[in-house]
C-alpha cells in the first residue's frame, strides 16, 4: 500500500529504512513518551512486525518518506487495536517522526491521508491515544480534527503502576460519511 500527500510518500518497509529508523527510537528526546528507547534489534523487530502487520492486514503503520529527498522521517499510520478501549473502536492512528523532522507539520499531513484512506475503506472512526503529558502528539491528533473523549481517558495496562506515562487520554474522530 502507498500514499502520496504534497510532501510525503507514505510506503511499505525497505531494509534500507532499518539504519535511520534505528536512530528514530534510539533517540531518547524522541522516546521521551514511551518508557524505553530501542537498541537496533529492537527496531528491527519494530520494522518486521510492521512488515508482518501489512502482510496480514492488521496495520499500515507505513514508512513516512520525504519526497523532497528521499529521507526517511518516521512512521505513520494506522493499525487495528489490542486492548479495550471505550466503545471497541476497530483502529488506531499513530505517528512517531525523527526529531530533526518536528514542527514542520509532517505529522498532520502523513495523518490525513491516513484518514481519507480509513474512511475508503469504509471505518466508522479513527481514535487516537497517547500518555497525557504527551503534548506534541495531542496537538497532532486536535490539528488532524481528531476531539478528546475524555470519558475514554485510561491508565494503560501494560505500564507500571505509578509511571508517568500510566495516564492515557483518548480522542476521536468519526467517519463523516456515516455519521
Ligand atoms: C508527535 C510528533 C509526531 C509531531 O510531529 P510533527 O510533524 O512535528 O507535528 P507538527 O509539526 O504538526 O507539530 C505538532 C506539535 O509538536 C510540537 N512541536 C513542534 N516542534 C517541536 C519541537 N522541535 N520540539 C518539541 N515539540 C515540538 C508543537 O507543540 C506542535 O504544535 P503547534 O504546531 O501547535 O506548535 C513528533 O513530535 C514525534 O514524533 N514525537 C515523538 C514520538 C511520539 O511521541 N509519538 C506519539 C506516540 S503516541
Amino acid at each position: 500500500m502507498r500514499l502520496e500527500t504534497e510532501r510525503l510518500v507514505l510506503r511499505p518497509w525497505q531494509n534500507t529504512d532499518r539504519d535511520a529508523f534505528a536512530a528514530i527510537v534510539g533517540d531518547p528526546h524522541v522516546m521521551r513518551y514511551y518508557t524505553a528507547t530501542r537498541d537496533r534489534a529492537a527496531a528491527d523487530a519494530w520494522i518486521d512486525q510492521m512488515i508482518a502487520g501489512l502482510e496480514a492486514g492488521t496495520s499500515r503503520f507505513l514508512a513516512a518518506e520525504r519526497k523532497a529527498d528521499g529521507q526517511l522521517i518516521g512512521l505513520i499510520g494506522t493499525a487495528a487495536i489490542n486492548m479495550e478501549l471505550r466503545g471497541n473502536p476497530p483502529e488506531e492512528i499513530g505517528w512517531v517522526l525523527g526529531g530533526r523532522y518536528w514542527g514542520q507539520g509532517y505529522a498532520p499531513e502523513g495523518a490525513l491521508a491516513h484518514i481519507a484512506d480509513a474512511w475508503r475503506r469504509g471505518l466508522p472512526e479513527l481514535v487516537a491515544f497517547t500518555a497525557a503529558i504527551n503534548a506534541p502528539s495531542q496537538r497532532v491528533m486536535e490539528k488532524i480534527g481528531m476531539t478528546r473523549d475524555a470519558e475514554g481517558d485510561f491508565l494503560h495496562p501494560r505500564i507500571a503502576e505509578n509511571h508517568q506515562l500510566r495516564s492515557h487520554v483518548l480522542y476521536r474522530i468519526a467517519n463523516p460519511a456515516q455519521s
